[in-house]
């Protein structure tokens, strides 16, 4: 992709007028928090019941930072990150705690408001690409419409250009259906039209995991490169420690709808602390082979502690979770009080971000203290 072709996108998401008028980019470069939750909550609304899916979150993503989403599946992690940017308003679900874009008070929008944001700085990756493509529509006219809203000669050179930078130039032509891709291509593209925008806040969830392996890494790579070259923030959701070790700067771990433990990847990795956390990493074969490129060899101290091993039993169901901690019914190193009290949040000072310390978890008897079990 040459400076040429990039700036040929960057001019026509500049001038287009309307729906393409691209993000705010003084969210790039603020000195505070891009988007911020406190004591964040979710309410499902199930068959007139009202039932907890996300719990006291307290999560904080700088501009151009990659933050990962990691848990078993049914622990929350799409029901909080699509919260996050309140794609999911309205309906079943109600919110409660604190929630800022900026300086934008995101449960106080309105909906119009709230769309215009989807538009320009908030961008979202499904797992399907499918749902973001129209079979009967060709491929390259998508494009161009989720580039500047048109069709004409200069959204045309603008949406190949944008093709070339997924690496898909001579590959979607004039009449390709999206039909025609494989899955990996059609990713490729999906992440393309949601880049048209030139978001500062980039949300993909599972973005990989119905691609096999050697067409994951192109995809992740795309990621990592174009928040690089955007400076543009990303959460991704991912069941894998791995791929999130590979990709992002800070983790968040969720179990039963709440983040047990986050910090910076290779800390988190290599010196977990709350018990759940520890016995992922045990349990995550991508780490056991391949280490991180994050930090040199993540969780190579744990791993040899610890063989590679599942975590026994399965995550408390939605309106049952246990008090106490949650994760106790399955962890062997409760006591009468994991089962009774909930952890406090223990903050770490070793790691901080402009004074605030990042490496946090919810655990009475954290791993690196006196070893017990029940
Ligand atoms: N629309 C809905 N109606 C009823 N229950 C829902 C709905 N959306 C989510 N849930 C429930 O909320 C919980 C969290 O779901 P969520 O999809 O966020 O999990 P997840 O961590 O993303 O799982 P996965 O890894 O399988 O994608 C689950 O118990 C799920 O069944
Ligand atoms: S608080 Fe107790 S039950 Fe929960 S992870 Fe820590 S040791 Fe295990
Ligand atoms: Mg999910």
């Amino acid at each position: 992709m040459t400076d040429d072709a990039d700036s040929k996108v960057l001019n026509v998401i500049d001038k287009a007028d309307g729906k393409g008028a691209g993000r705010d980019r003084s969210l790039a470069e603020r000195e505070g928090p891009l988007l911020q939750a406190v004591d964040f909550g979710v309410k499902l609304n199930s068959g007139g019941r009202e039932v907890s899916v996300v719990r006291g979150v307290n999560l904080s993503l700088d501009p151009g930072e990659r933050l990962g989403v990691v848990g078993e599946t049914g622990s929350g992690k799409t029901v909080l990150t699509r919260s996050l940017i309140q794609i999911n308003r309205g309906g079943l679900f109600t919110f409660s705690g604190s929630l800022r874009f900026g300086d934008i008070d995101l449960l106080a929008v309105s909906e119009k408001q709230l769309r215009s944001l989807w538009g320009s700085d908030i961008g979202l990756v499904t797992q399907n690409p499918m749902t973001a493509l129209n079979p009967v529509v060709p491929v390259i006219k998508q494009v161009e419409e989720a580039l500047c809203g048109r069709r004409d000669r200069r959204s045309r050179a603008a949406a190949e250009a944008l093709l070339g930078q997924v690496s898909l130039d001579g590959v979607v032509g004039k009449r390709t259906y999206s039909w025609e891709l494989s899955g990996g291509m059609s990713q490729r593209v999906a992440i393309a039209m949601t880049l048209a925008r030139n978001p500062s806040l980039l949300v993909a969830d599972e973005p990989t995991t119905a691609l096999d392996v050697t067409v994951q890494d192109r995809v992740l790579s795309l990621l990592v490169r174009e928040t690089l070259r955007r400076s543009m923030a990303l959460i991704l959701v991912s069941h894998d420690l791995g791929v999130v070790s590979q990709v992002c700067h800070v983790v968040a771990v969720m179990y039963a709808g709440t983040v047990v433990e986050s910090g910076p990847t290779h800390e988190v990795i290599n010196s977990p602390k709350m018990r759940y956390t520890e016995a992922l990493v045990a349990a995550s074969p991508a780490l056991a082979v391949q280490g991180s490129r994050v930090d040199g060899k993540p969780g190579e101290e744990l791993r040899k502690r610890l063989a590679l091993r599942t975590i026994e039993g399965s995550l408390p169901s939605l309106g049952s979770v246990p008090e106490g901690c949650p994760f106790a019914p399955r962890c062997s190193f409760a006591d009468f009080r994991c089962h009774k009290e909930v952890p406090p949040v223990t903050r770490l000072a070793t790691s901080s971000r402009r004074g605030r310390p990042i490496h946090q978890f919810a655990c009475w008897h954290p791993a690196g203290e006196k070893e017990r079990t029940a």
